[in-house]
């Protein structure tokens, strides 16, 4: 049977445009780690704790789920970083992963596309599925699995070789050649917002460009092989403040066509770009638990659990 992870890709023209718009209103960044930020007088709103964003904006409240992960544990060695965690990751929506330092953000995220395969002696229990199959089945081809569910990390990470040869690296692997490389590259480049930085100089070494397009660089990188789920691992947390103004603004636009799923310490950027937010705990008794998850104007302004208001507004951390 074909299914999602099974089905072969095929590129189909330069992909549907993004919408844009629907950033301009985004406060710049602070650029600062979650727990340093959130100092406000308590009488503050909550939606000024969070530096005056709407989460509410492009909210799709009835948007189905693309990845719908049920009892998640997950094990390095006999370590447990991950317990029982469920959640549904929503389609065309940003989902913010937020919480202290070890308490298995990236862990999760690393799940979504078995990229802890690659590290040995850990184990996964439990289900994710993504249209209609289980992404820990043994069947999964995890090749195409991290094709359909793209990863940017923390430290850009664009190969030493040109910015052409950076987004056709992937192309290339896929025997995409000619006119039709040279379209997705360009509009790889349009869709991550530097096409116009780069189009003169694409020749040259990717490691020339700045911290901030090096990362829009691997934004680009991800989506020329047409992605339908982008994991982001504190993406602008190593860029200046306007350079991480312009991936937050990214994100927004490719949310109209990608689904997200971002971890940030950053609590005025999961309040800028996410529709829903999900609040990891790691404790002795909780190891890598979801304590809570849903909207995320209800996570930062009625949170069911006194934990979860205490780290929203920088009680601790
Ligand atoms: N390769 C590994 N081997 C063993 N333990 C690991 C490994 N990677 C992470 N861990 C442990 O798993 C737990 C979760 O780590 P993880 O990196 O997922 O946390 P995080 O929430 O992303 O933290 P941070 O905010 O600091 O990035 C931590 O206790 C960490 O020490
Ligand atoms: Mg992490």
């Amino acid at each position: 049977m074909e299914t999602g992870i099974n089905r072969p890709q095929k590129h189909q023209g330069s992909g549907a445009p993004l919408t844009g718009a629907q950033v301009g209103d985004a406060n710049p960044p602070s650029g600062e780690r979650m727990n340093e930020p959130v100092q406000q007088a308590q009488s503050a709103s909550p939606a000024e704790q969070v530096g005056g964003a709407d989460p509410r904006k492009n909210l799709k409240p009835d948007a189905q789920t693309k990845i719908d992960i049920q009892h998640l544990n997950f094990f390095y060695g006999s370590k447990q970083a991950l317990t029982d965690v469920s959640l549904p990751i929503r389609e065309h929506q940003v989902t913010a992963l937020i919480g202290p330092s070890g308490c298995g953000k990236s862990t999760f995220l690393r799940t979504l596309n078995r990229m802890n395969d690659l590290i040995p002696n850990t184990r996964t229990e439990g289900e994710a599925i993504f249209e209609g199959e289980n992404i820990y089945s043994k069947s999964t081809d995890v090749v195409l699995l991290r094709q359909r569910i793209g990863m940017v990390f923390q430290r850009p990470n664009p190969f030493p070789k040109s910015i052409f040869d950076n987004i056709a690296y992937g192309l290339r692997i896929q025997h995409t050649s000619g006119k039709q490389l040279h379209e997705i590259v360009e509009q790889s480049l349009v869709d991550a917002a530097l096409w116009d930085e780069v189009k003169d100089r694409l020749n040259t070494s990717a490691l020339g460009l700045s911290g901030g397009q090096q990362q829009r660089l691997c934004i680009a990188r991800a989506l020329a092989v047409k992605p339908d789920v982008l994991l982001m691992d504190e993406p602008a947390s190593a860029l200046d403040p306007i350079a991480t103004l312009k991936i937050e603004e990214l994100i927004t636009e490719l949310s109209a066509n990608y689904t997200i799923v971002i971890v940030t310490h950053n609590m005025q950027q999961a309040a800028r770009v996410s529709q829903y937010t999900g609040f990891f705990l790691s404790r002795e008794e909780y190891k890598g638990r979801l304590i809570e998850y849903g909207p995320t104007v209800e996570i930062f302004e009625h949170s069911k659990r006194k934990e979860t208001e205490d780290y929203v507004s920088g009680r601790f951390g």
